[in-house]
């Protein structure tokens, strides 16, 4: 019996990760549920947006479903719930995969997967005011052990899913101590895993990538800032953030989440898309030891797609359940080998 520690967090967190719930207790799988504590509703109940409870949860449970939660920039002292856990549980990749959809207008042929660093660059929390608080710092840690690391990671997956390309993306011609040291440690695990093809891009340039050739990018390995700025515009080849799911991943613990924030424009509406969770729910089975599931989750979805049972922002007119009943439905009648 797998235990999965469910973190539903604020805004349309609680709204979508329940839904990926229903679709799990659905399946043939030994998995059962907790349920822990995070987000801006933690902070106004416990004073914490991540309680020790929840982290004791975390640390225990074989994986932890995340929702969203909110991060309000103007409560001082407020920490982020999500990078404490990453950090807590040293949840050092974030696997962001962005495939082509089948709906209108969307292109064909992407099939990218974006490995993000996820434990330091500008989100290493060095940040301090001098000058009486007119100039502000924020320190860039890059270090060769987690750029090696992350690059092992991005290589071993690449040759595991038997993918072509790795492209290390970067801003060394400016930030040339960080980013030069972070391009040399990839270019150099590189060279391990002659298979397969290397390149490296600067970080705008790959912006730009993504919309003119998305079909020619294949793995991307970047720090965590460009990481999380490019997966955001990477989801609109696959649908938008509606569909975009993701895995952080560490050596002993892995958190499942979709990329989208808590949405709370349209928290409480009941329109949130709970796709994106679903399929985070997908890649967690697939972790767990259930990849037939977790393809039969996704195939569900892809046709739920086609048939137009979607939620608005995909063009559709259901409301969250409502979608997830049509993939349950679709679901049912998967065989499931
Ligand atoms: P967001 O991802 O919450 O929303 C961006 C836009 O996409 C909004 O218009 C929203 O309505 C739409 N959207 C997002 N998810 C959707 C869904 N499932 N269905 C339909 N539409 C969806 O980003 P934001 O507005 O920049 O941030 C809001 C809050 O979320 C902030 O406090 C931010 O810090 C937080 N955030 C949290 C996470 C996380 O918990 N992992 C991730 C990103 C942002
Ligand atoms: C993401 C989010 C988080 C990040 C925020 C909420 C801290 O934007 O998961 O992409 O910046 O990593
Ligand atoms: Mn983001």
């Amino acid at each position: 019996m797998k235990e999965v520690l469910v973190v539903g967090g604020d805004g349309i967190g609680p709204e979508v990760i329940s839904q990926a719930v229903r679709v799990i207790q659905s399946l043939d799988v030994s998995v059962k549920f907790v349920a822990g504590d995070a987000g801006l509703a933690a902070y106004e109940r416990f004073g914490t947006s991540l309680p020790e409870e929840t982290l004791r949860k975390a640390q225990r449970a074989d994986a932890v479903l995340f929702g969203a939660v909110t991060t309000p920039p103007d409560i001082k002292d407020y920490h982020s719930a999500i990078l404490g856990l990453r950090k807590s549980l040293n949840l050092y990749a974030n696997l962001r995969p962005v495939r082509s959809v089948p709906l209108p207008g969307s292109p064909e042929g992407v099939d990218m997967l974006i490995v993000r660093e996820n434990t330091e660059g500008l989100y290493a929390g060095k940040e301090r005011l001098e000058d009486g608080g007119r100039t502000a710092i924020t320190e860039r840690i890059i270090t060769a052990s987690a750029s090696e690391r992350i690059a092992r990671f991005a290589f071993e997956l690449a040759t595991r899913e038997q993918r072509r390309k790795v492209t290390i993306v970067h801003k060394a011609n400016v930030l040339r101590e960080s980013c030069g040291l972070f391009r040399r440690t990839c270019l150099e695990v590189a060279k391990r895993y002659p298979g397969i093809t290397t390149d490296d891009c600067l970080v705008d340039s790959m912006a730009m990538r993504l919309i003119r050739e998305p079909q020619r990018v294949d793995v991307l390995l970047t720090t965590n800032l460009f990481g999380d700025i490019l997966s955001d515009e990477a989801s609109m080849l696959g649908g938008g953030l509606g569909l975009a799911a993701s895995a952080n991943i560490g050596e002993r613990h892995a958190l499942f989440e979709p990329v989208h924030g808590s949405a709370p424009d349209i928290a409480g509406t009941g329109v949130a898309n709970p796709f994106a969770s679903i399929l985070s729910a997908a890649m967690m089975l697939s972790h767990l030891g259930y990849p037939h599931e977790a393809s039969a989750v996704q195939h569900a979805i892809e046709m739920a797609l086609r048939r137009g049972k979607t939620t608005p922002d995909l063009g559709g007119r259901l409301g969250t359940e409502q979608a997830t009943d049509a993939v349950l439905s679709l679901l049912s009648k998967e065989a499931i080998a």
